[in-house]
């Protein structure tokens, strides 16, 4: 089932949270929805679920314009950012409470109540009650009493935020695979950008109520639409100055060459640390600091006067900090106006 926002807009408040925004999420794909926390992620799926009706603009599910329905009559369901579990309940009876709403028949119940919490891990908290069980093993529960249901539309929000860094990675795998397996239309909430860009089919990247660019992952990474989508999918080094004849021109003076074609002019230079090439006979830059990251280093030149940010891999020869050295971008983009030129 496809799900289509057009020119939604909420107050709250008396503040405008969600902008006049237009989204689609195509049948069976995965969109996460990116962006700072206060920029309006929650308050969207909340419209998409019919927990809040907005203000104008449309939801619309598989065709059908569902904006004014309660959330009992939408084929979604959704992982609340606080879980929201019944506190009197044990973790079996938290997850079996939708397919019991159902009225389904008891052994199938428990079967797909079992199967779910043991791809989760917590078949050994069957009977526990959600007081008794940790931050993430919560958030695992509200995950199974969602995708237990096998919604024609999923929604998630930040459903992974208390898990440790190995089971998060693990988990959002399982999810990635029982939403490819099953076909559910899903929108996932996260301000993890490595998160979105792993497990989404596009990212949605939002900030201030508004949608900045949705593209798929690659794209959004090598083409940010606009300096603000550069800045917070990923590092990026941000300088005064525009592309000219395939250099880059910083505002101070230093020119820099560029190794790939890349459209001419801007006022802003916008380069990934990945991308800063260490040559001897590059534009003089001089190494501040030097810091391991593990599989990568970082180094911090100055260049011209200007701060700039590299990652060497572990085959780069690695200076030392004071040591001067010559840079080249790999690939550079301009931005006039906050906005992508070329
Ligand atoms: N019921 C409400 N009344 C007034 N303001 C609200 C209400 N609900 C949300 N807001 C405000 O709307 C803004 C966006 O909230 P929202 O929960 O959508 O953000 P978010 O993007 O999900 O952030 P986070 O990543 O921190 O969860 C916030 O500044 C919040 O204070
Ligand atoms: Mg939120």
């Amino acid at each position: 089932m496809s799900l289509h926002l057009s020119g939604v807009s909420k107050d709250l408040g008396g503040r405008r949270i969600v902008d006049d925004l237009d989204l689609d999420v195509d049948s069976g794909e995965l969109v996460c929805l990116l962006g700072p926390s206060g920029c309006g992620k929650t308050t969207t799926l909340r419209m998409v679920a019919g927990f809040l009706i907005p203000d104008v603009g449309k939801v619309v599910i598989d065709g059908r314009d569902v904006t004014n329905l309660p959330p009992e009559r939408r084929p979604t369901a959704m992982v609340f950012q606080n879980y929201a579990l019944w506190p009197h309940m044990t973790v079996f009876d938290n997850v079996a409470f939708p397919l019991k709403l159902r009225k389904l028949p008891r052994a199938e119940i428990a079967t797909r109540v079992e199967a779910m919490l043991e791809l989760v891990g917590l078949t050994h908290h069957l009977r526990s009650r959600p007081a008794h069980i940790s931050g993430g093993e919560q958030q695992r529960v509200a995950l199974a009493r969602a995708l237990v249901q096998e919604p024609a539309v999923l929604l998630l929000d930040e459903p992974l935020s208390n898990l440790d860094a190995k089971l998060r990675v693990r988990v959002r795998e399982d999810i990635r695979d029982i939403q490819q397996r099953l076909g559910i239309t899903t929108l996932v909430v996260t301000h993890d950008q490595d998160e979105a860009l792993s497990i989404g089919d596009r990212v949605a990247v939002m900030n201030g109520g508004r949608i900045e660019q949705v593209a798929p992952p690659d794209t959004l990474y090598h083409q940010p639409a606009t300096r603000f989508v550069g800045g917070f999918v990923g590092a990026m080094n941000s300088l005064s100055g525009s592309i000219e004849n395939g250099k880059a021109v910083l505002a101070g003076g230093t020119v820099v060459a560029v190794l790939t074609p890349c459209a001419a002019g801007g006022t802003e230079i916008a380069v990934r640390p990945e991308d800063v090439v260490l040559a001897p006979d590059g534009a003089p830059a001089r190494v501040e600091r030097v810091v391991p990251r593990g599989h990568f280093t970082e180094i911090v030149l100055d260049l011209g006067g200007t701060g700039l940010r590299a990652y060497l891999g572990p085959d780069d020869p690695r200076p030392a900090p004071d040591d001067t050295t010559g840079v080249r971008f790999r690939r550079a983009l301009g931005y006039a106006d906050g906005q992508l030129i070329g």
